[in-house]
């Protein structure tokens, strides 16, 4: 067989075994079998000392031509299998940086969260603490050095979560013993934890949840929020109650808002008063959301009881204090025109967003 046929049969088979490596290591394998030192194109390369000087031109032309056609053909084939390589890198990558980034959902502050603050700030502004007091409670200080009589209604487990009951022997069974245990129904029991801590004068805040056994509906939730307030100091009269308190209705909702005092009874302050706003809805005409009254009650206050100083070790003689209540749902309510209390718990961001 000639030298013509040697280099026709290398280059076919070379050919053929370029077109079909399946990876670049497969490849340069092949090359070195073909091109490499030991190779088969190089062996025949070798072999040309033993051709006649008249062929060996023409032989030697065709071998450089072969030689060429081969080498082009691995180029080609490195760089196609170089690109589906680096494509199958790029595929198995978990990282695309050309992808849009994620956006992050941004939380925000629950409304009556802010209005607590607000009001935390309106009387930190007047130079009161914030004090805070525990969720579960006795008797005694949710009731009893509050004030409340034995039988008052409130204490009856229609009207307070009991969450251990140590009813006294022998008392009737709505009589409950002083260190029942239960949730608190109202944030007061914080005023007599502070008069037991702190000496006058004190002027505080105490934000928090309380509880009560009612079926929520636009008007109640089983759980809501109170800002309590308590003073206790020298010669504090309904004068101060009434400053204080016409000022913070007039921060909360505005100059323009008219306020009224109705004389009302809790058991810790004596006078007491409800505290009512104008509606800024039919603004005083009358409306479903101010039941036809033009008033929105806002929050319950007093002069703080004789006998809560004498529980707490305070002597009512030298002190007198003042005390109020205020709803932060109600609060929200009557700010935002809220037809339902049960919007701020059933978590619907579409709602919770426009705050
Ligand atoms: N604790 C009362 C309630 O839950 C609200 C209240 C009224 C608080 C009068 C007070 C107050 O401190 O003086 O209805």
């Amino acid at each position: 067989m000639s030298i013509i046929d040697d280099l026709k049969d290398i280059e076919t088979r070379a050919m053929d075994d370029i077109a079909s490596a399946n990876n670049s290591a497969e490849l340069e394998q092949i090359r070195v079998a073909i091109t490499g030192k030991k190779g088969a194109l190089t062996a025949v390369l070798r072999g040309m000392g033993s051709v006649s000087p008249e062929e060996r031109p023409l032989v030697g032309k065709h071998a450089n031509e072969v030689r060429a056609r081969v080498e082009a053909a691995l180029e080609g084939r490195r760089s196609e299998l170089a690109q589906a390589e680096l494509n199958d890198r790029i595929a198995a990558s978990s990282l695309d940086i050309t992808l849009p980034g994620r956006a992050h959902l941004q939380g925000s502050e629950h409304l009556i969260t802010s209005i607590v603050e607000e009001i935390e700030d309106v009387f930190a502004g007047m130079g009161y603490t914030v004090e805070t007091g525990p969720y579960v409670e006795t008797t005694y200080y949710n009731f009893t050095a509050l004030n409340a009589p034995e039988d008052h209604p409130s204490r009856s487990a229609r009207d307070t979560f009991y969450v251990k009951d140590n009813q006294p022997e022998g008392k009737p069974s709505h009589v409950q013993g002083e260190s029942d245990v239960l949730l608190r129904t109202q944030t007061s029991g914080v005023q007599v934890h502070t008069m037991e801590n702190q000496k006058p004068p004190i002027y505080m805040i105490a934000p928090g949840t309380v509880f009560r056994p009612d079926t929520a509906d636009a008007n109640h939730l089983p759980q809501f929020t109170q800002i309590e307030g308590l003073v206790v100091d020298e010669g504090i009269t309904f004068a101060d109650l009434k400053g204080t308190l016409d000022y913070f209705c007039k921060e909360m909702f505005g100059k323009d808002r008219a306020t009224r005092y109705r004389p009302h009874f809790f058991p810790f302050t004596e006078p007491s008063c409800e505290v009512d706003v104008s509606c800024n809805i039919c603004h005083g005409e009358g409306c479903r959301f101010c039941k036809g009254t033009g008033w929105l009650e806002i929050l319950g206050c007093g002069m703080v009881d004789p006998n809560v100083f004498e529980y707490c070790g305070i002597d009512s003689t030298k002190y007198s204090g003042f005390a109020f209540g205020i709803g932060a749902e109600r609060v929200a309510a009557l700010r935002y025109d809220l037809p339902d209390l049960r919007m701020l718990v059933t978590g619907d961001m579409r709602f919770l967003r426009q705050f």
